[in-house]
């Protein structure tokens, strides 16, 4: 099988390459990446020498560089990770979210059509589904998005399925939730926290820290995504969840514990706007092909946690870097008028 992957040099791009390629020894591999701020080729320093993998550095918003990319032919699938993909950043910030998540789906979309290509996985979220107050969502349920990422990551998924019922362009969409490993970068809830903890920095809590998210381990992610590739049906949605609903508080409570370090590290910082309080997903569509999650939360965060203490090569210059600036803006002030949750039980 040979696959376009999009976004490849980012967190679960880069673990599914990574995976495919150990996998499925005839699988071939062209990453084609933009390498925004997240996206890292440190991520793929095992995939460098291997003939089955090739990088190609590109933006999906360009018609000409995807169409230049896939003119080598062949490729059996396209896997779209590339995306702009955090909520805080996309609040500040939302035109490269458009431009990426909703028009960058719209030139992959054509391709598939110009180059016949038979098979195309959009990667989605369950962030587009909106807060879940009760229940868990189908792929049925309707889109509710709260905030300029999940806009755009709705209007992709609708595109997509436009193009399926229009043109009967083969697409298929996966729609995942929070996930969370090695290799993501630490704007991210649980590597900031794991981050912040070993430098005994604090870790911001969006308000309350009651918001649940089910958290998914990457490599479970990955292995759904090789199952919807292999065994999905065309113009169809799969939920990918891992059955690990948590509030935040208690993550960053258990990362504190593994790393040894105290609850008061801890501070309540003012919440997001438009925060989505909870996300929950029925994923029996996918189970019934076969698929099911393995990774407890309490053991993938062991595991991350680890994989951080072990790597500080890997994340030391990412926060040293532009991180610093947005680290500062965006938490700097909040962070002066944050109060520790022992503070607040006494009031
Ligand atoms: P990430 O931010 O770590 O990586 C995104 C990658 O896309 C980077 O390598 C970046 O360089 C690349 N990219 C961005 N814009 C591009 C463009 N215009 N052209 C080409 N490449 C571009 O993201 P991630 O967390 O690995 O997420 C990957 C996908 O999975 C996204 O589509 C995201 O919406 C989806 N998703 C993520 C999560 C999660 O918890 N991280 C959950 C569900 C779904
Ligand atoms: P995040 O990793 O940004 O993922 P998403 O917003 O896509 O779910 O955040 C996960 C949860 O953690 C979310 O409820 C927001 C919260 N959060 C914090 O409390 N503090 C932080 O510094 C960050 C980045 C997130």
């Amino acid at each position: 099988m040979k696959l376009f992957v999009t976004g490849g040099a980012g967190f679960i791009g880069s673990q599914f390459i990574r995976f495919m390629l150990r996998k499925n020894p005839d699988t071939q591999i062209v990453n084609f990446d933009k390498l925004t701020y997240a996206g890292n080729l440190d991520n793929l320093k095992e995939c460098e020498g291997n003939p089955r993998y090739a990088f190609v550095r590109g933006d999906i918003a360009n018609a000409a560089q995807v169409r230049k990319a896939l003119s080598g032919g062949g490729f059996d699938a396209i896997v779209n990770f590339a995306a702009e993909t955090h909520v805080d950043r996309s609040i500040g910030s939302p035109s490269d979210f458009l431009n990426t998540d909703i028009f960058g789906t719209f030139c992959l979309l054509e391709a598939v059509r110009e180059f016949g290509i038979p098979r195309y996985i959009q990667i989605s979220t369950d962030e587009v589904y909106g807060t879940v107050p009760v229940g868990s969502c189908t792929e049925t349920a309707p889109l509710n998005p709260s905030n300029p990422y999940s806009a755009s990551k709705a209007g992709g998924d609708l595109l997509a399925l436009s193009y399926f019922r229009t043109y009967r362009t083969p697409v298929l969409i996966t729609r995942a939730s929070n996930n969370y490993g090695p290799n993501q970068y630490p704007e991210k809830f649980i590597p900031l926290a794991t981050t912040n903890a070993l430098d005994n920095r604090p870790i911001p809590l969006y308000g309350d820290g009651m918001q649940i998210r089910d958290w998914l381990f990457v490599e479970d992610h990955c292995r759904a995504i090789q199952t919807v590739l292999m065994k999905g049906k065309e113009g169809e949605i799969y939920n990918i969840g891992g059955d690990q609903e948590r509030p935040n508080r208690e993550i960053a409570e258990m990362i504190l514990a593994l790393l040894d370090k105290p609850n008061e590290l801890v501070r309540h910082v003012a919440d997001r706007p438009g925060h989505d309080t909870r996300y929950s997903l029925d994923c029996s569509k996918l189970k019934k092909l076969g698929w099911h999650p393995t990774i407890p939360v309490e053991e993938g965060i062991r595991r991350t946690v680890e994989w951080y203490r072990d790597n500080r090569w890997w994340w030391e210059k990412i926060k040293s870097g532009e991180f610093k600036q947005y680290y500062q803006e965006h938490y700097g002030h909040r962070l002066d008028e944050s109060t520790t949750p022992d503070k607040e039980d006494e009031q």
